[in-house]
């Protein structure tokens, strides 16, 4: 019996994907990556902007013929268009809505109940013949409990909080994932140690503030989370440790602006496995838009956070998130934004236009009034002095020494690709050539900068 899951969106799924293979594979299936051969194919959704949502409905249609093909073929749905754990043979008041819209679909599972996911199949095919899930996995109440089967073997994505709690007004996320929760410290230390005895070499932590982590189940009384203070900085201090054992790269994504404090710039000083990279989402250059989204910050608080990381790192590599278009931004307001690029310079963003999404506050309250075209000119406009932004970064690394943990070979150009420190890729020709230049993957070098690209720094090992 073979599966195949597509996934879609931010790292946090893609995580989530390496959990639901682990339960899959326990049931007896294996990976394939053809989709005619599939009896099993899952969906993890994304529903941060229509595009994905749009993806999937269209992806559906073809799962449609190959199920006439297939008779066998069971399609399922998790991630954040989904809500309610349902087959297509649970009564009707129980459905998850999609079921009335999404054609094909035989199953659907809110990723928190991931442990059930075998009763689910079971239900969706009653004569479905799989191995049943060993005993005591079914209890499993908290998901990310279930090991991953990560997809590489030197670096790896390690979830530490789940939902959000901010509410920005146009954001789906604490409606689609819930209320924020933070895993156990004690948890997320026991998968790092495995991982670094494992020989792995950079850590990503993640969550959709990971600064606040542990923040939300703070005692109010005593300020401490399950009896720790700053919880986020102990946590980062305690992986630290690490480094001497193997790791060398601890990063974490995404952080709220909200939450970053002194501390947590200084961490950065003070941590050999931190790097000199940072992502750090604005989403908006202009203090009344920043307020119509709730993000609780100013411009000047957020450039503030810019100036003191750039005094402890002064060639930090910085990169942030924008949203052009929302709600009643008007030409000043965007030039607002790009003013602030002009004066922030960020090397990296990842900007997008809003996308209204049902039940926020910003779609029952505001209007998705900018036109089409004109949400386009602005992320044109930015996009350019991104480019602009981006390349002068690169330029600044040229002749300078970099770290690179390679991920790739390249057979046709025969060059090897890695991120270094400051999260740039880095193209290089392998030295050792006696050896093949698949052992270099996984492995750290360091190189030379020589020629900056816009996207990509080529460079030679030293
Ligand atoms: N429309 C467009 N972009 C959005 N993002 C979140 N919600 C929306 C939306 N409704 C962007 C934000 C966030 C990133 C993950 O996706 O910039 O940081
Ligand atoms: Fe969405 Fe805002 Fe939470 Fe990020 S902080 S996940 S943008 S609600």
């Amino acid at each position: 019996m073979k599966y195949i899951i597509q996934t879609l969106g931010c790292a946090m799924n893609y995580s989530d994907t390496e959990r639901i293979e682990t339960m899959l594979e326990k049931m007896g299936y294996t990976k394939t990556d053809k989709e005619e051969e599939a009896d099993l194919y899952i969906f993890n959704t994304c529903s941060i902007r229509q595009k994905g949502e749009d993806r999937v409905y269209g992806k559906l249609q073809t799962l449609g013929r190959y199920k006439k093909r297939n008779p066998r073929l069971l399609v399922g749905l998790t991630g954040c268009m989904v809500r309610k754990t349902s087959t297509k043979n649970s009564p009707k008041e129980e459905k998850d809505k999609l079921f009335n819209v999404a054609k094909n679909v035989d199953f659907i599972f809110n990723i928190k109940d991931l442990a059930k996911l075998e009763e689910v199949l079971q239900e969706a095919s009653p004569n479905l013949e799989i191995k049943p899930v060993e005993v005591g996995d079914k209890e499993i109440k908290d998901y990310l409990k279930i090991p991953a089967k990560y997809t590489l073997n030197y670096k790896a994505y390690v979830p530490i909080q789940i939902g959000c709690d901010k509410f920005c007004t146009y954001c789906i996320v604490p409606y689609s994932r819930g209320r924020e929760q933070s895993r156990p410290m004690a948890d997320i230390i026991k998968e790092c140690e495995a991982l670094v005895e494992k020989g792995y070499k950079e850590i990503t932590l993640g969550g959709q503030t990971v600064n606040s982590y542990g923040k939300s189940a703070i005692d109010k009384k005593s300020g401490l989370f399950n009896g720790i203070k700053d919880p986020f900085i102990t946590l980062l201090k305690e992986l630290n440790k690490l480094h001497k054992k193997g790791l060398n790269r601890l990063k974490f994504t995404s952080p709220h602006p909200y939450d970053y404090s002194d501390e947590l710039i200084q961490a950065h000083k003070d941590l050999e496995v931190l790097t000199k990279s940072f992502h750090i989402p604005i989403q908006s250059g202009d203090n009344e838009t920043l307020k119509k989204m709730n993000r609780r910050y100013t411009v000047e608080d957020y450039k503030k956070i810019i100036e003191k990381i750039r005094k402890i790192i002064p060639d930090a590599s910085i990169a942030t998130d924008i949203i052009v278009g929302f709600c009643g931004e008007t030409k000043e307001q965007f030039e607002n934004t790009y003013k602030t690029y002009k004066d922030i310079k960020w090397d990296m963003a990842y900007i997008a236009r809003y996308s209204e999404r049902p039940g926020t506050v910003a779609t029952r309250f505001f209007k998705d009034d900018v036109p089409r075209e004109e949400k386009a000119r602005r992320w044109h406009k930015l996009n350019k002095l991104l480019e602009e932004c981006s390349y002068n970064y690169n330029k600044s690394l040229q002749g300078k020494q970099l770290e690179v943990l390679v991920d790739y070979y390249n057979e046709k150009t025969g060059e090897l690709e890695g991120k270094s420190r400051e999260n740039k890729t880095v193209q290089f020709k392998p030295k050792n050539t006696s050896v093949s230049p698949y052992t270099y993957i996984g492995k750290i070098i360091n190189v030379k900068a020589t020629t900056p690209l816009q996207w990509v720094i080529k460079a030679e090992e030293v």
